[in-house]
């Protein structure tokens, strides 16, 4: 059976799209059959992330609605075992019938080596939808109090779902900001409680390979694509040491 992740955080504009992106590229590249799915309902953009936005994708309600089995989800052009589902754009999380969408994530697992829920941010409809039915949920922040307030607050909220297996990525991490602020990795353990599962540097080819319309892998080797590799490597169960240079 397939493995459910869902991709949440508490503020807005953390790195969970462009990390459910580059993560899912890294498991694909490893060999596994990965559908990475937008439920970030009316502000998608998984979809550019991926390097996927001039593709024509079904949404989630497509398949949802009984129209399209999950399979026909599109193929990445370059990484063909990464597929994905885009979301709709006129419907309210609140609106999405759940036991259709739990069957669609059901058939899914049997399909799939990984499933990936990029959630909206916040812990309204949407980050529930997804962490609902996830085995794993990875809860990204940033070294920003802000950012660390609602992570924790969103870490409450999973610990009263039941959520046991959840784990935080520090996104946007440099030394200098960390010593600027100073905060350290194990303050943002401690304050949201959780354990890590990794840090990303602060990496300007994020945003370049997006507005580039290229994924982030086949933009560079270094920085937060190495760092997504390990993560990735760690969510298969292998022991990767966080380099000490990150920290
Ligand atoms: N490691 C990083 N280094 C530099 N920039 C980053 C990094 N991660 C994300 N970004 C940038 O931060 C911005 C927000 O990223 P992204 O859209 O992935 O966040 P999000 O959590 O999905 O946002 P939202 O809550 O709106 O869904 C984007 O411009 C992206 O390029
Ligand atoms: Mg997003």
């Amino acid at each position: 059976m397939g493995e459910l992740i869902a991709i949440v955080s508490g503020k807005g504009g953390t790195g969970k799209t462009s990390l459910c992106a580059a993560i899912a590229t890294a498991l694909a590249t490893s060999g596994e059959k990965i559908l990475c799915i937008d439920c970030d309902i009316g502000l998608r953009n998984l979809d550019i992330s991926l390097a996927m936005s001039d593709t024509c994708a079904l949404s989630f309600l497509d398949v949802c609605g009984g129209g399209y089995d999950v399979t026909s989800a599109t193929h990445h052009p370059q990484y063909p075992s990464l597929s994905f589902l885009t979301a709709p754009m006129n419907c309210a999380a609140e609106n999405i019938d759940l036991s259709a969408f739990h069957d669609m994530l059901r058939i899914a697992r049997a399909k799939y080596d990984r499933i990936f829920l990029d959630a909206p941010a916040g812990i309204d409809a949407g980050f529930q939808l997804c962490a609902n039915f996830a085995d794993r949920v990875i809860l990204v922040t940033d070294a920003s109090p802000a950012s660390i307030r609602d992570a924790a607050q969103a870490g409450q909220v999973l610990e009263r779902m039941g959520k046991a297996q959840v784990r935080i990525i520090v996104n946007r991490v440099s030394k200098k900001m960390l010593s600027a602020i100073r905060v350290t990795i194990d303050d943002v353990m401690d304050e949201t409680g959780l354990p890590l599962l990794g840090i990303v540097p602060d990496d300007g080819s994020v945003t370049l390979a997006a507005a580039f319309g290229l994924p982030l892998f086949a933009y560079t080797d270094e920085g937060a694509t190495a760092a997504c590799r390990r993560i990735a490597k760690r969510i298969q169960g292998r022991t990767v040491p966080i380099p000490k240079k990150q920290i």
